[in-house]
């Protein structure tokens, strides 16, 4: 029966689980590719390898492997899921959604599936969505997966780009709980932006041609500078919302778990909030930027290193194309 709003479930990650495929990239292999160098890669982005998938492999493949592992850690079958929401820019293809193939591929028969394009923050509007689908007593057990092939729409004759980017995923379940408990959630979009960062050929505006292959518009692109601007700008403001709605402090953040785009970003945030190095989780380091499945897999490393203690409050916060931004904050 569907639940009023005086009987609001209480929400939590019951389960969580991340798969990062073998195969690694060095910052060496890179200079073999293009005109850089370990050093500036290191400098100018705190990436030193990022994965890669191999070429039969696809998004869903990488998720499917992350949601095994988050089912089997929350106690679950996966006849008991009943919805998945996969985020996630890399596709397997236009459509069917990555999640209905992620549904057929773990035989979780009786959910739902849809997927969620919001770029490096789709994971954190996936969690958000999940909650209120669990909050308000439809569902019982969401699947949440951040999964992304980016070495798939990378250029690898862009050095501003083909550096930063690597392929991952990491899955959640989100369902009843008092423990990991989500306690708040803030999201925004300023389309204005959009053509900061893009992939602008393969849909309706510009179906695939000769043309659009030879001018090489089916692989990202991104303004990186203005992208820098405003991601430390509006990952401080979304992680800030977040917290204030529920009358805490930014001081009162034990760990933030932000997406991870660039050191430099990180610790630019982290200093407008006021927080020390030892309060922001990082593994930019081996995996580079994995859009929306960074937050996963950063959350899923966070709670394997034990990184929080019972009771603290973690605000995962993400920003990307879109542009989209976005924060949740976990009691945990
Ligand atoms: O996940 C979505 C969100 N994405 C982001 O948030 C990414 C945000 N942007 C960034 O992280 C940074 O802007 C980049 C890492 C992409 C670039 O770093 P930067 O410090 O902003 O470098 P820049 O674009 O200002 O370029 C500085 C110099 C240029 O050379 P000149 O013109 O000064 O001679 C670039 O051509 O560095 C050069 N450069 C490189 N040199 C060696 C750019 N990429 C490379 C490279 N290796 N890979």
């Amino acid at each position: 029966m569907k639940q009023t709003g005086d009987e609001m479930q209480d929400v939590g990650i019951i389960g969580l689980g991340c798969y990062l495929p073998p195969e690694k990239i060095t910052n060496s292999d890179l200079e073999k590719l293009v005109d850089t160098s370990d050093q500036w890669i290191i400098t100018r982005t705190g990436i030193r390898e990022r994965r890669k998938a191999s070429q039969e492999v696809a998004s869903s493949d990488l998720g499917v492997e992350a949601s095994k592992v988050a089912i089997k850690d929350a106690g679950l079958n996966p006849e008991d899921i009943d919805l998945i929401i996969t985020a996630t820019i890399t596709p397997d293809m236009a459509f069917p959604a990555t999640a209905c193939i992620i549904q057929d591929k773990i035989g979780a028969r009786n959910a739902a599936a849809f997927d969620i394009n919001a770029a490096c923050t789709g994971f954190v509007f996936a969690i958000n969505v999940a909650q209120l689908f669990v909050s308000t007593g439809t569902y019982n057990n969401v699947l949440v997966v951040g999964a992304e092939k980016l070495t798939s729409i990378v250029d690898w004759t862009d050095r501003s780009t083909c550096v930063l980017f690597g392929d991952g995923a990491g899955a959640c379940i989100v369902g009843k709980s008092k423990d990991r408990r989500i306690i708040s959630s803030f999201m925004g979009a300023d389309g204005s932006g959009g053509h900061l960062l893009n992939l602008p050929a393969g849909g309706s505006r510009l179906p695939a041609t000769e043309e659009t292959v030879k001018k090489r518009l089916h692989f990202l692109k991104m303004e990186g500078n203005e992208v820098f601007k405003v991601a430390v700008r509006i990952m401080a403001e979304a992680a800030s919302n977040a917290i204030k709605k529920i009358g805490l402090e930014c001081n009162d953040i034990d760990l933030l778990i932000p997406h991870q785009a660039n050191i430099r970003i990180l610790m630019a945030v982290a200093k407008r909030l006021g927080l020390s190095e030892d309060r922001i989780f990082m593994n930019i380091e081996k995996y580079g930027n994995m859009s929306a499945a960074s937050t996963a897999v950063a959350l899923v490393e966070a709670s394997q290193e034990n990184r929080v203690k019972k009771g603290g409050n973690v605000v995962l916060v993400a920003f990307g194309g879109g542009l989209t931004y976005g924060a949740t904050v976990i009691k945990w």
